[in-house]
This record gives structure tokens, sequence and C-alpha cells, in this order.
């Protein structure tokens, strides 16, 4: 076995951010009151997050890419099937890759309908947009409220499949997805892994692109 570099650290680092931020969100939005306006910047800052995951995965390194992990049903049957190693597809497994998909997406609904939701109960705090939203405001809060439970359903449940591979099939995901690296048998893959840099420049324009969001009238 050898030691392999799998996860570049802006996969790494946005994978622990998004889940101390999606935690946040809910315990903003339950909690209430001036609450509410960190629910809205921790919004936008998602945002920039989510942004920035989805432009690394076609720019970023070869493991973070959408092209390496989102396979074909054909691709998956045969993962299922146990075909597929895991140095043939080191990083996202072809089915847990589907979990990663519908929970960078479903973020991204997330964010998109908060930033048209209207504040309900105070009003104090309506999210940046809500105005452009409206007739239709109240109902996009509704898909806003609905939506946020069925993301803490997929949340848990990639909870639970990592413990399941952890306790029951004795393989740790985890471990790797803070320290970015994998046990693998030999021949190991050769990984190409984008430049910090790059991340940072990505980072920077999703951010300002997240914060412009601030200056509609
Ligand atoms: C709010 C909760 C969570 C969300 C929204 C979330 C979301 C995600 C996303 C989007 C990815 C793909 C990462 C990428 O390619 O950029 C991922 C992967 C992963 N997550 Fe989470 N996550 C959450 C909680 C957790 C927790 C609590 C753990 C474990 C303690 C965990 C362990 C992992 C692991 C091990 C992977 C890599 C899986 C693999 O090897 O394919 N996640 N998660």
């Amino acid at each position: 076995m050898k030691k392999v570099k799998v996860w570049d650290l802006p996969t790494r680092l946005f994978h622990w951010t998004l889940v101390a931020s999606v935690i946040f969100m809910f315990v903003s939005a339950k909690m209430g009151g001036s609450m509410l306006q960190w629910h809205l910047r921790c919004g936008l800052f998602l945002l920039a997050l989510i942004l920035f995951r989805i432009i690394w995965g076609f720019v970023g390194s070869d493991t973070a890419r959408f092209t390496q992990f989102v396979k074909s049903p054909k691709h998956i049957i045969r993962y299922i099937k146990g075909e597929i190693s895991e140095n043939e597809q080191p990083g996202h497994n072809p089915l847990g890759a589907l979990m990663v998909v519908a929970l960078i997406f479903g973020v991204l609904f997330q964010v998109a309908t908060g930033l048209f939701s209207p504040d309900e109960n105070s009003y104090i705090y309506d999210a940046y947009l809500s105005k452009f939203a409206g007739s239709n405001a109240s109902d996009i809060r509704k898909i806003h409220l609905i939506f946020a439970n069925i993301l803490m359903i997929l949340a848990i449940i990639h909870f639970v499949v990592v413990l399941f591979y952890r306790v029951i099939k004795r393989h740790n995901l985890i471990t790797p997805m803070i320290t970015g690296n994998k046990y693998l048998n030999d021949p190991v893959p050769q990984l190409k892994f984008a430049s910090i840099f790059k991340a940072l420049i990505i980072l920077i324009i999703t951010a300002a692109v997240a914060y412009s969001i601030t200056l509609i009238k």
C-alpha cells in the first residue's frame, strides 16, 4: 500500500467550511430574531463557496472535476458489482458521486431560493433580492423552508453512508477528507493537482459576485 494524495486543500477546506456553514444556517434559521441577519450573511458566504466549488469542478484538480466522478449508469452498475477499484477512481466513487452532485446543487438551490425569500416573521430581514420576486416571494419562501428539510435529509443520508463505510465496510473515507491522503495498492494513479493560487483567484471572483448582490438596489 502506498500513501497517495487524493484530495487537494481547496476541496477539503470547501467541504469542512460547507459543513460548518450549513449547520450554522439551520441553527440561525431556527433561532430567528436578529440571528436572521447572520443567516442572510452566511447565505452569501455559502453562495461564494458553492460557486467556487462548481467552477473548481471544471478547472480544479483531477479528483475535484465533475468529469472524473460523474459517470454513466453503466459505470455505476459496474462499481456496484465490484468491477471498479479505488485505484481506477480514487476520488468519489461513481455511486457516492450522485450524492455529491445532489448536495452541491441542493445547496445552490437552497441559497438561490433564500436570496429571494421575504422575512415573514419579524418583517425586518427580507433577503437581498426578495423585492424582485414580486408576488412570488411568499411561494419562494415556502419552497426555501421545504427544501431546507430535504437538504437536511440528504446531509444525514450522506453522513450515515460515510459512517456505514467506516464501521461496516471498514473503509475510512473521513480521514482522507481531512489529510487529503489515501492508501492505495501499486500501481498508484497519477493525479494532477491545480494550484492554490488558481483556487484563490476563483474564490476572490465568486466572493465579489456574492458581495455585489448586496449592492443591488
Ligand atoms: C451539512 C452536512 C454536509 C454536507 C452538506 C456535505 C457535503 C459534501 C459534499 C458536497 C461532498 C463532496 C466534496 C467535494 O467533492 O467537494 C462531500 C464529501 C464527503 N463528505 Fe460530506 N457533507 C456534510 C457532512 C459530512 C460529515 C458530517 C462527514 C463526516 C464526518 C462528511 C464526510 C464526507 C466525506 C468522507 C466525503 C468524501 C466522500 C468520498 O470519499 O467520496 N460529510 N460532502
